[in-house]
């Protein structure tokens, strides 16, 4: 007999998941569909959490090598044991996965293993190794995230050419790696590699990186990555790659001179972003309405053209990020249950989670030139922050944005130690209408990095204490 649920979510990653758990606390008899054979979708299988776990342990080998001996930390002998870093990075996201299936027994989620189909509205079908189950629902929610893109010509065989995947499982540190795109995913696995051995080269199509960061953060960003070795060819478009014996190489145009140029590697990190993921869901057929990127449209309700099936995360529009897909899915349990839902879109934070961290919230200055909205700016710099000197990682600085009649928070962009957890607080302030005086009066522990935000506040007033 087929089993009847009041939702079944479509996709296992952090939009999926936390929207089924939260459904199920509101009392909806959920089920979550997931064909990966592991919950956790991209993030923690083979994103976000894998990356990070890299990220990290590159960064203590390279300050192993480089950095212990002034502190007066003698260890000779450092080496690299690639396989062992790589079984960690496995065993974190393998506990972390099995974490989210714990979740979902201790909420009473079904976790149904296999694809999901949409056949009608309220019938899915699941196809798992060759079974084929029907399942009746009143509502459904599709996250089925996204997937790599690549460009036109370039294929990904995850040998040579690599995406974000291949990327985070490489057997040998490349000698020369060439990265595509100089974004999230480019800047995070070139540090990585770079840190381990790898000469890093990105080439960039815009005359900047990180593009939709603020320009000065992007600027001071890329002065520091190339203080840590990694070269950048800006204006640059990848058009191809040829292939020889062991190496490959990328070819490019100048953007300014359009002339022709290439660029010899052993490995090709394709990092030009994501397209959302809908294969195999039956969309066409049943009616779902896509945008001309290949995502799903949605209204304010994240209802699609099918008014009992919603669409969250990477497979609608914004940005690609877990904590938006989470919100997201949040948001439609709580309207599933009859309550409001609500994901506030200007106060989504983004970090970077290189060394040192970049992590930004709200309006950047190109974007408050374009809506004409007056504005004062309050600097920072970690030089000037104690926690920052005895710790002898004094780069970057915060810059607080706040409205010039109403002092209202716009946006704060930081670069520098731990600022992917210090944008937390800028977060709540931006949430609660924060003014920079409201940051400003707030007492901040010393010493820590977070003063360097309380300054930037008082700097907005033009009266820093420590600078
Ligand atoms: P991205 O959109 O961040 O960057 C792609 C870059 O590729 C852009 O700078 C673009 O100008 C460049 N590009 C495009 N075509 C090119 C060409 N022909 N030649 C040279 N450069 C070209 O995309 P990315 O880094 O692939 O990340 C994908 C998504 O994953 C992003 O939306 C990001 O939000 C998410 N992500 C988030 C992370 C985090 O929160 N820390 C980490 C990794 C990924």
């Amino acid at each position: 007999m087929e089993e009847n649920f009041d939702l079944l979510v479509i996709g296992g990653g952090p939009g999926g998941y936390v929207c089924a758990i939260r459904a199920s606390q509101l009392g909806l008899k959920t089920g979550c569909i997931e064909s990966r054979g592991t919950l956790g979708g991209t993030c923690l299988n083979i994103g976000c959490i894998p990356s990070k776990s890299l990220l990290n342990s590159s960064e203590y080998y390279h300050k192993a090598k480089n950095n212990f001996n002034s502190m007066g930390i003698e260890a000779s002998d450092i080496k690299l044991n690639l396989k062992k870093m790589m079984a960690n990075k496995n065993k974190s996201v393998q506990v972390l996965t099995k974490g989210v299936e714990f979740l979902f027994k201790k909420n009473k989620v079904s976790y149904i293993r296999g694809k999901g189909s949409i056949v009608s509205k309220n019938n899915v079908i699941v196809y798992d190794n060759g079974k084929k189950t029907s399942y009746k629902t009143k509502n459904i929610v599709i996250a089925t995230g996204s997937s790599s893109s690549s460009l036109s010509g370039i294929d990904i065989d995850e040998k040579n050419v690599i995406s974000s995947t291949g990327a985070l499982a490489l057997e040998k540190t490349p000698n020369h790696l060439v990265v595509i795109g100089g974004g999230y995913i480019g800047l995070e696995m070139g540090s990585v590699w770079s840190r381990l051995g790898s000469k890093v080269t990105v080439l960039e199509y815009l005359d900047h990186i990180i593009p939709g960061m603020d320009r000065e953060i992007s600027k001071e960003f890329q002065k520091i990555l190339v203080k840590q070795g990694i070269n950048f060819k800006l204006n640059k478009k990848v058009t191809g790659i040829t292939y020889n014996k062991n190496t490959v190489n990328v070819e490019f145009v100048n953007n300014d001179t359009k002339t022709k140029d290439g660029i010899e590697c052993d490995k090709v990190l394709v990092a030009v972003g994501r397209k959302p993921y809908t294969e195999g869901l039956n969309l066409t057929k049943i009616g779902v309405i896509k945008d001309k990127k290949g995502g799903i449209e949605v209204n304010k309700k994240f209802q699609t053209s099918i008014a009992n099936i919603y669409a969250i995360g990477d497979v609608i529009k914004g940005p690609m990020l877990a904590h938006k897909a989470e919100e997201e899915g949040i948001a439609v349990a709580e309207m599933l249950a009859g309550q409001a839902g609500h994901v506030n879109y200007d106060v989504i934070p983004g970090v970077i989670y290189t060394a040192p961290e970049v992590a930004a919230v709200g309006k950047t200055e190109e974007e408050l030139k374009i809506l004409k909205i007056d504005y004062k700016i309050g600097k920072f710099p970690f030089m000037a922050n104690s926690r920052a000197k005895v710790n002898n990682a004094v780069e970057g600085f915060v810059k607080i944005l706040a409205d010039t009649k109403t002092d209202k928070v716009l946006g704060v962009h930081i670069i520098g130690p731990h600022c992917g957890d210090m944008i937390a607080e800028m977060a709540i302030a931006m949430e609660f209408g924060a003014s920079s005086e409201d940051i400003a009066r707030t007492c901040h522990a010393h010493p820590t990095h977070t003063e360097a935000i309380k300054e930037a506040a008082l700097a907005v007033d033009k009266r820093p204490i420590h600078f």
